[in-house]
């Protein structure tokens, strides 16, 4: 898999962040197996809970296009003025990842920039979900 790629991707979906109430700006950029990459940005709402993050919009593009199978996601989150930490996801869209994809396998890369990131696997920022094979006892 191709960081930098994957980090680029995101920091121009991060441009298209629609936050006016937290001006947290988060890109990202998911990568199928079929090699395509879907961009997600943060949108926010005046009534704040129907926030959708970068993550989901990234997952639930790729989903409603018909690809289900991923190998990773570069994540840049930020104040307008530039990101100075990694922005990890929330445990809203730990779920959402926990649903498509393997948790041992798939990889969440938390990027500053091209040059600065950490690569996690979902089962170390979830290591005990619950996912669909809990329904299948
Ligand atoms: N946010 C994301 O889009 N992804 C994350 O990983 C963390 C938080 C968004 C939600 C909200 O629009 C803003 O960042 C502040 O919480």
């Amino acid at each position: 898999m191709d960081y930098g790629k994957l980090i680029e991707e995101a920091l121009e979906a991060r441009k298209m962040s629609y936050s006016p109430y937290s001006q947290f700006m988060v890109g990202a950029a998911l990568l199928g197996k079929n090699g395509k990459i879907y961009q997600g940005c943060n949108i926010e709402n005046a009534s704040y809970t129907p926030t959708n993050c970068a993550e989901r919009t990234a997952f639930f593009k790729a989903v409603s296009e018909g690809t289900r199978q991923f190998e990773g996601i570069a994540i840049v989150g930020g104040l307008e003025n530039g990101i100075s930490q990694p922005c990890a996801p929330c445990g809203v869209c730990l779920q959402v990842m926990m649903e498509f994809c393997d948790p041992e396998q798939f990889k969440i890369v938390l990027a500053i920039d091209r040059e600065h990131y950490q690569v996690y696997t979902l089962k170390e920022l979830l290591p005990i979900g619950f996912g669909p094979d809990n329904l299948n006892v």
